[in-house]
């Protein structure tokens, strides 16, 4: 790289020079040479500097007119950057601004502003996309009104989208013709948005409660219509749910949703016009799994859901980002749980939160849900922004009640409506409708790494006091060697010998309450002591993972205890986890002492029990079942060994699988399903669960039922489970399984990511061989993101012990890839190497083959500045 890429710091935030009322946008639209005509309506801002400089985010535009109020712009009246920018020097206090760019959509690999995606055009722009469109102040806090012709062949393009409501179409010269949408909300740039192409729509509508009649749509390629019945129908329950839930109507009669293969992330929000990757809408039971079933629920909901937070209201900044995120996710999530199991739903987020987002604080990238800085905003959409971000506007929820959170929510919303705002402007409302001070709540915005939370307690028989003496510390990160105390809601409650709940008086207060009550620990240390305690009792705490913390530190008699008798369903099913997770970390102890691992008849012992009482809650009985993956058990080490935790975690499954084999069996028995697929939250838990038995049994030597159940399957979810148990063995069942599913699936892209990911992940000692060859096979294509993913991502970060390989053969595929796309795709790029940027909690070995591998991508020439900002943060 010839300079560095330059820093953007939050504390240098200034207002735009100019405001920009309305925008008026013609697309001819070409996949070789596009045309954008642009005008401007602009006016200085009077918050702003009435000196500062009209300039407009531009990038990869050819620049081919510019005119001023109807006259052309002489030379000397603009410049262009070499940033791409294009700055109009002398501008007057308003007026209007014309440019006309082409652009070349075909060649766009980016995927981010206009681009082709097998044969039809897409857009993305958040965050910075809409400067490769047109000249633009490519900036949240500059909202417009838009009117938008887009002008296409007729044959290549039948349909043509925008945002807001249809206003018009006709023919045009040759076998053109053209459409006009106009957005009568006024939105920021990244959220405009254009579909066009060969497109076929699914529809519906829906009502709202005030009587607006919308229009649903969803449209995909031709032969995908049969597979938008799960997306449509979240659709709906999303929008009734906004309604009930927060009072949120949709303000637009149609709503669009528009899916595409070749996507850099998940979804987008952009106004009237979301823009989803193919894997979050298309599903049917043959070549979808539960999980995606689920990822499809979630994603609509989550786009649905910034109508309000983040399109209506939204980000002053980028540094704001977690303002729209955070709250969406927490707001998905909710949904989530609304629709089935609310327990099942927190264990699974917080297992993510923890996979994801505690690896993130620990490591080189750690940031503060709202960032100080970056080379590249691209970089920070992140766990810590979106999946932390939710439990610090949960942990307001959780502190403030249902009732003043709402209150909080519509004062949010009313006061800021069609407005850009900061963090600041949420928090102040809830504290507004709450009346609660909650300024020490900001320090969760601001300070990054996971608070280590501790506890230590002890009983008077003589007064009956029961005192419980509570401590936070938090880790440095970098660029943030100090931490303060945060305030921390601690959920809790106390359990006497036989597990029941005991009322709990806190000293000072006149009466016991009942069940789970709330301290709030916000010092480093701080006791509470509670009156009238019968016995010592057995402390339950951080119910419902009531804060984003690492409890540190239980005895694992209490866990033992808390994981049968807890009344709270996260705890008992965390009491478990961490259980097993400390005796399988004593066994990665003894290994590397070249000890065998022990066995823990406990284990098998709660097993059992679980199996025991499955019935009533198969989905709960299978998330207590899956032991600690080797990402959480590395996350706990402070050099991880991910070789020994495999063994480890194989062992205890093989012995498990053994010990408890007749009641494994019996209950996958009793669940092999005849009836059709549903699902429900009950049918996804019993397919999870027999599931879940397959896998141990498959762990103790049967592979044959795995190999039965992949013939049989009738259904993703079971054929996908069998054969990812397949994937590891030596059975020749494997080789047949893995090609008879190429043949049937080689023709659909998303069914196929899933043969290229279970390769991947296999832990057969050939797989890094296997993935080499998979990254040469004529269906791997680097260019598209699903694909680079599958196999990429899920080698790196979903194999440790292969990626991890001694040699560092993992890590050099790994750069290697990244080099190879950096150039088509930066963006992809610089998500994909972050699992070598945690070479501090691997060996000095490891880490330094690594480095090694990080400093052979810095080297690369024109890196872009994502993966370089990756790279080198990883390296400081
Ligand atoms: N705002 C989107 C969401 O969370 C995500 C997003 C940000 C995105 N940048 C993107 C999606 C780039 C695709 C490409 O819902
Ligand atoms: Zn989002």
């Amino acid at each position: 790289m010839a300079d560095s890429p330059k820093t953007t710091r939050r504390q240098d935030y200034t207002p735009p020079a100019f405001l920009v009322d309305t925008v008026e946008l013609a697309f001819e639209l070409d996949p070789k040479a596009t045309l954008v005509r642009s005008r401007l309506a602009l006016r200085r801002n009077p918050a702003a500097p009435q000196d500062a400089k009209l300039r407009l985010d531009g990038e990869a535009l050819e620049l081919l007119e510019a005119k001023l109020d109807g006259a052309a712009l002489p030379a000397g009246r603009y410049s262009l950057g070499e940033d791409g920018s294009l700055t109009i020097l002398d501008p007057p206090q308003s007026g209007t601004l014309e440019t006309t760019v082409r652009i070349v959509p075909e060649k766009n690999t980016l995927l981010s502003g206009l681009y082709t995606s097998g044969g039809n055009f897409y857009t993305q722009c958040e965050a910075e996309g809409f400067r490769r469109i047109t000249f633009f102040p490519d900036r949240p806090d500059v909202m417009s009104r838009y009117t938008v012709t887009i002008t296409a062949d007729r044959t290549l393009c039948p349909v043509m989208l925008s945002n807001g409501n249809s206003d018009g179409s006709g023919h045009a010269e040759g076998n053109r013709h053209w459409v006009r949408w106009v957005d009568p909300h006024p939105k920021p740039s990244y959220l405009f948005a254009l579909v066009a192409g060969d497109l076929i729509n699914v529809h519906d509508q829906f009502t709202t409660k005030s009587g607006r009649l919308v229009s649903l749509n969803i449209w995909v390629r031709r032969g995908d219509e049969d597979r938008c019945g799960h997306a449509m129908d979240s659709l709906k329950r999303s929008m009734k749910w906004d309604e009930d839930v927060f009072g949120l109507e949709y303000d637009l009669d149609i709503f669009n949703i528009a899916a595409v293969s070749d996507f850099n992330m998940g979804a987008m929000e952009n106004k009237g016009l979301n823009v989803f990757n193919t894997k979050y809408v298309l599903a049917q039971p043959e070549t979808a799994t539960d999980g995606d079933y689920q990822g499809i629920e979630t994603v609509i909901a989550h786009e649905y859901f910034h109508n309000w937070t983040g399109n209506r209201v939204t980000c002053r900044d980028w540094f704001q980002l977690s303002l729209k995120e955070g709250l969406t996710v927490f707001r998905d999530q909710e949904f989530s749980a609304d629709q089935g199991s609310r327990a099942v739903k927190r264990i699974r987020d917080v297992r993510g939160l923890r996979a994801a987002q505690f690896p993130e604080d620990a490591g080189p990238m750690a940031h503060p849900v709202r960032p100080d800085s970056y080379i590249d905003i691209d970089n920070f959409y992140t766990p810590t922004v979106y999946q932390k971000g939710a439990e610090v506007v949960r942990l307001l929820h959780t502190r403030l009640g249902a009732e003043a959170f709402r209150r909080g929510m519509d004062l949010y919303i009313s006061r800021n409506d069609n407005q850009a705002v900061t963090i600041e402007d949420f928090v102040g409302a809830m504290q507004e409708a709450s009346g609660v001070d909650l300024s020490h709540h900001l320090h969760w915005y601001d300070q990054a790494g996971t608070p280590e939370v501790t506890a230590e307690d002890s009983y008077d028989p003589a007064t009956r006091r029961y005192t419980l003496t509570l401590r936070q510390h938090t880790p440095p990160t970098p660029g943030q060697a100090e931490k303060g105390p945060l305030p921390i809601p601690v959920a809790m409650g106390l359990l006497g010998a036989d597990g029941a709940e005991l009322p709990t008086r806190l000293a000072g207060e006149n009466s016991a309450q009942k069940g789970t009550r709330l301290l709030l620990l916000d010092q480093a240390e701080q006791r509470f002591t509670f009156e009238d305690v019968p016995a010592p009792p057995v402390p339950s705490l951080l119910r419902g993972f009531s804060a984003p913390v690492r409890l540190k530190g239980v005895p694992q008699a209490r866990l033992r205890f808390l994981a049968v008798h807890d009344t709270d369903p996260f705890v008992r099913w965390d009491s478990g986890q961490q259980y097993a997770a400390a005796f399988m970390l004593e066994q990665v102890a003894r290994v590397q002492r070249g000890e065998a691992p022990g066995f823990d008849p406990a284990l098998a012992e709660a097993v059992a029990n679980t199996l025991d009482g499955a019935g009533a809650d198969p989905a709960f009985a299978a998330e207590a079942l899956v032991l600690p993956g080797e990402g959480f058990l590395a996350d706990q080490m402070q050099v991880a060994d991910p070789v020994a935790i495999h063994q480890v975690r194989q062992a205890m499954r093989r012995e498990i699988g053994t010990a408890c084999a007749a009641k494994l069996r019996a209950t996958y028995e009793a669940l092999t399903d005849t009836g059709p697929y549903r699902i429900d939250g009950h049918s996804i838990g019993r397919r999870a669960l027999r599931n879940a038995c397959l896998a141990y049994l498959t762990a103790a030597g049967d592979t044959a039922l795995a190999a039965a159940q992949y013939d049989a399957a009738t259904n993703m979810t079971d054929q996908l489970a069998a054969l990812s148990l397949l994937a590891d063995t030596d059975s020749p069942a494997r080789e047949k399984a893995l090609a008879a599913f190429h043949a049937k699936w080689r023709g659909d892209d998303l069914v196929l990511d899933k043969w290229f990911s279970i390769q991947a992940m296999s832990s057969r000692p050939d797989t890094l061989a296997a993935v080499q060859a998979l990254y040469a096979h004529p269906d791997f294509d680097l260019k598209n993101p699903n694909r680079a993913r599958a196999l990429i991502g899920a080698f790196a970060a979903g194999n440790p012990l292969h990626f991890h390989d001694a040699g560092g053969a993992g890590y050099r595929f790994l750069a290697d890839a990244v080099i190879a796309l950096d150039p088509i795709n930066g963006q992809v790029a610089a998500r994909l190497i972050g699992p070598l940027g945690l070479w501090r909690r691997q060996s000095e070995a490891r880490g330094a083959l690594m480095r090694k591998e990080l400093e052979r991508v810095l080297a690369a020439p024109n890196l872009s500045k994502g993966t370089f900002e990756k790279a080198s943060k990883a390296l400081a």
